[in-house]
């Protein structure tokens, strides 16, 4: 798969396979985890596309390979550069200051040069693999100076940027040293798509205020004549997939094992999310718990199935919120539990898609309390699987997912009195109302999937003009 000349690449920091060590000692391949690959994936297979990322760990060169009928070029980090740009830049500064500052940003120079340096070998490799005019969909926080990078390299190339996290306000933003230029790094797209319209806002005022450009409503004019355009894709899953693996009889079968290894209880309630501080996975159980201590749940009638997936695993924050986690586990269950019957079955691993939609099948009530998230995709992937509009979702508003599916049971995940009062509403809840709140929202999921989603994108970019033809002063230094 030598010298491929793509007409569509991705460039994304992950690919959608993980090189693993397998148990007999032999390198294998699993699916990565989080939402960038759950939608990029059918996009890629739709277009033959050539997907450009990184695979994991820090192993010698990996030659470009298909996996699934897809065209993978795998990029190779140092460990260097995983601790500079991806745990570091990535990982310690933008994704806390991008969530509302859930957790304290550290600014190291070291890390942004790392960033540099990783984005631009990402560049250069889109550069090399793209044919004459290709388009070139760039994603998210951990490539932003790809779109400029690459623009310089090569000026024939549509090129498209996706955020899949939140974009900041200007207030929270301007804290970043690096501020101008990842701006200017984003600036390089024709198109830059946001999963809220507010996101497309923020970054409006952004490169008014702190670039200088001449912007109006959701457009950029550069003084080199481009326009680009900042709008808002909230994104998507495959929504008819995950309903006929819902509907499919092992996972029908699966979900009944489910439910009688948790010894059939009433109502079982389920989180899934990777293991990071900003799901707020700590305060969902402690409102759980709260609810059997003060006698409103009994184990016997309601377990919490908490699925957590190992992530980012060096990072300290992560490390110390996983202690924190199964300490409050420990606790809770030691507490509360009886025996054969504990509060909360937690399992830190993975899991296959086959196992995700027995779980969502198994759930009476599914628990998504992010204190900040781009999007959320598990809250769709829930709604998608109850195909007898039954089951009730508990939704904090701050996901991107509030924004659509409005008939949740909507907390606010920093009012724990006020999660408990919706874990017992969205528990006590009757057919009636649940089929109602249900059966609207599988409507907006299933009208809206991902490859709604990745055409609206497409769309839009090839849609940008060439040039826009006024006269725009050059930007101002600042
Ligand atoms: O959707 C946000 C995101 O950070 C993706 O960019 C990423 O692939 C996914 O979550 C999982 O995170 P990571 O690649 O750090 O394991």
């Amino acid at each position: 798969m030598s010298n491929v000349s793509a007409d569509l690449v991705i460039v994304a920091n992950r690919l959608p396979v993980d090189r693993v060590e397998q148990a007999d000692g032999t390198p294998g391949w699993r699916t990565s985890p989080g939402g960038l690959v759950t939608a990029i994936e059918p996009v890629m297979r739709a277009n033959d596309g050539t997907w450009i990322g990184w695979p994991g760990g820090t192993d010698a060169e990996l030659e470009p390979f298909e996996a699934d009928g897809m065209k993978l070029v795998p990029m190779t980090m140092t460990q260097a550069e995983v601790e500079g740009h991806y745990e570091g830049f990535s990982n310690g500064t933008l994704w806390p200051l991008y969530h509302d500052l859930v957790a304290k940003p550290e600014f190291h120079r070291e890390w942004w040069d790392s960033y540099v340096s990783v984005n631009r070998r990402f560049a250069e490799k889109a550069a090399e693999l793209a044919a004459e005019g290709a388009t070139v969909w760039v994603h998210d926080y951990q490539m932003q100076l790809v779109p400029q990078m690459l623009r310089e390299l090569r000026p024939d190339l549509r090129i498209g940027f996706y955020l899949h996290i939140p974009f900041p306000p200007a207030e929270l933003f301007q804290q970043l040293p690096w501020r101008r230029q990842l701006l200017e790094g984003l600036l390089g797209a024709d198109l830059v798509g946001f999963q809220l319209p507010g996101g497309a806002q923020n970054f409006v005022r952004l490169v008014r205020q702190r670039v200088g450009h001449k912007t109006h409503r959701d457009l950029v004019y550069l003084p080199d004549g481009r326009t680009v355009r900042a709008a808002a894709f909230p994104i998507s899953i495959d929504a008819a997939g995950f309903e006929s693996m819902a509907r499919s009889e092992p996972v029908a079968a699966r979900a009944e094992e489910i439910r009688t290894a948790l010894g059939n209880p009433r109502k079982v309630f389920l989180g899934i999310d990777r293991l990071d501080y900003t799901k707020g996975i700590y305060a969902r159980l402690r409102a759980f718990s709260e609810l059997i201590a003060d006698g409103h749940l009994d184990v016997e009638d309601a377990v919490f199935v908490q699925v957590a997936v190992p992530s980012r695993e060096q990072v300290e924050q992560y490390r110390i919120l996983r202690d924190e986690i199964d300490r409050l586990v420990g606790r809770i269950n030691g507490d509360l539990g009886r025996i054969g019957r504990p509060a909360i079955s937690y399992l830190h691993s993975s899991y296959p898609r086959e196992e995700m939609a027995a779980l969502y099948r198994a759930a009476d009530v599914m628990v998504v309390t992010p204190y900040r998230d781009g999007m959320n995709l598990v809250a769709k992937e829930y709604v998608a699987c109850r195909f007898e509009d039954t089951g009730a979702l508990v939704l904090s508003e701050f996901a991107g997912a509030a924004d659509e599916l409005r008939q949740a049971w909507l907390v606010n995940p920093y009012d724990i009195n006020g999660m408990k009062s919706a874990l017992l509403d969205a528990y006590r809840a009757d057919d009636r109302e649940t089929r109602r709140r249900m059966k609207a929202m599988r409507k907006t999921v299933t009208q809206n999937d991902v490859a709604a989603w990745a055409d609206s994108f497409m769309q839009e970019l090839s849609a940008i003009p060439g040039s826009h033809g006024k006269a725009v002063r050059p930007a101002k230094r600042s």
